[in-house]
């Protein structure tokens, strides 16, 4: 049995390791490939902000877990302290005593190997096989691959991989700069925006992708005018207009469901409502809305306020809260009696733009013959009162 063993921090796992799987995969042709994401790196300290151990396991289970032959070991993770290789190479003999076993690693962990804890036993129980990190290091490989053969008799295996296109502190820096989707499998990038590892910003097309496929291509251009206006409106009032085209992107996600799905939702992420909200699911969108948001895409408390409160309003609103409220009653494709005074006052008003705008959503409410939400009611007077004092 052969067996080709992929350790690593992946810390997180991206587009490189795979490809340095799939080639190793297909030049050594193992029966299986285990990959270990490690506790905690012999040699290096594992940056501040990494996830913990559970989810670099997670986000390595779901990079490399739809390749055949694959298998995504927490060995290393149940074990306590420094994860060294030899401890897994033990481990790992004792379960398979007859295995062929070889270790796929980096340039850098092939030039350093002499560093590893019982390397030389290493050496007379594994067989190495090296991938190339970047374009060039062909040579660094085959001089150390020699090296270590001459002084050694280690058995190495120069893998040609295509040049892996990210180091892991790329991915964490691109992340954070709201980049580095394509630098990740699928799900581990969706794993990663809904946990918000890394300080990650989702990338926004991406996010207009995820949101756009959850609503009635008819709604797609108010939901961009929602984002344009959005960010416009928060720049104008000095607010995060990043998580303001957030809020905008997101803001009806849950608006196509019915009311009984709805409903589940509301069971599913422990959403209280009131009797109203319960027979009305235009009311129910921007609390469900809210929710998934927040389950599935990791908002933040400020950008779940703001899409909880878009329909209805309240008294009392945050900057951010306002801003989506309005930039859905005024964006572009708006087009109704009083628009242009609304998106005017918006601009210049903001408090003014909400007392105006929930008059007019009471007024239109009214002449549908429908029962106004309280929130609405208890919002548009105190918007009134403020604004008469000032
Ligand atoms: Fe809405
Ligand atoms: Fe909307």
């Amino acid at each position: 049995m052969k067996i080709c063993v992929y350790g690593g921090s992946f810390n997180p796992p991206h587009v490189g390791h795979i490809a340095a799987a799939r080639a190793a995969l297909e030049q050594l042709s193992p029966d299986k490939m285990l990959v270990i994401p490690e506790r905690a790196a012999p040699h290096k300290d594992m940056p501040e902000d990494s996830p913990e151990p559970e989810q670099r396991f997670e986000l390595t289970r779901l990079s490399f877990g739809d390749i055949p032959c694959i298998e995504v070991s927490d060995m290393e993770l149940r074990r306590e302290g420094k994860s060294y290789t030899a401890d897994t190479l033990r481990g790992l003999l004792e379960l398979y005593p007859e295995a062929q076993i070889y270790l796929l690693l980096g340039t850098d962990m092939l030039c350093t190997f002499e560093q590893w804890r019982d390397f030389e036993w290493i050496l007379q129980n594994a067989r190495l096989a090296a991938v190339a990190r970047d374009v060039g290091e062909s040579g660094k490989i085959s001089d150390a691959a020699g090296a270590l053969s001459k002084k050694y008799g280690a058995r190495v295996e120069v893998i040609d991989a295509p040049a892996l296109p990210a180091s892991s502190t790329d991915v964490r820096d691109a992340l954070r700069r709201g980049c580095g989707r394509e630098l990740m499998h699928p799900s581990a990038y969706e794993y990663v925006i809904q946990h918000r590892l890394y300080g990650a910003k989702p990338q926004r097309e991406w996010l207009r992708e995820q949101a756009y496929a959850m609503l009635k291509p008819q709604r797609i251009p108010h939901v961009r005018g929602v984002e344009e206006e959005a960010e416009r409106l928060a720049r104008r009032w000095g607010t995060d207009a990043e998580k303001a085209a957030e809020a905008g992107i997101l803001h009806d996600i849950t608006k196509k469901l019915d009311l009984n799905q709805q409903l589940i939702l509301c069971e599913k992420y422990g959403i209280i409502t009131d009797k109203l909200e319960r027979t009305n699911e235009k009311l129910l969108h921007a609390k469900t809305g809210a929710a998934v948001a927040r389950g599935r895409f990791g908002v933040c408390d400020e950008v779940y306020e703001a899409i909880k409160w878009h329909t209805t309003g309240k008294p009392d609103m945050s900057m951010p809260e306002k801003i989506l409220y309005m930039a859905d009653y005024i964006e572009p494709t708006r087009d109704f009696d009083g628009v242009e005074r609304l998106r005017a006052l918006a601009y210049e008003n903001i408090d003014a733009a909400m007392e105006l705008g929930l008059r007019m959503s009471l007024e239109d409410v009214a002449s549908r013959g429908q029962q106004p939400h309280e929130n609405s009611a208890a919002a548009l007077e105190w918007y009134a009162a403020k604004n008469h004092r000032e």
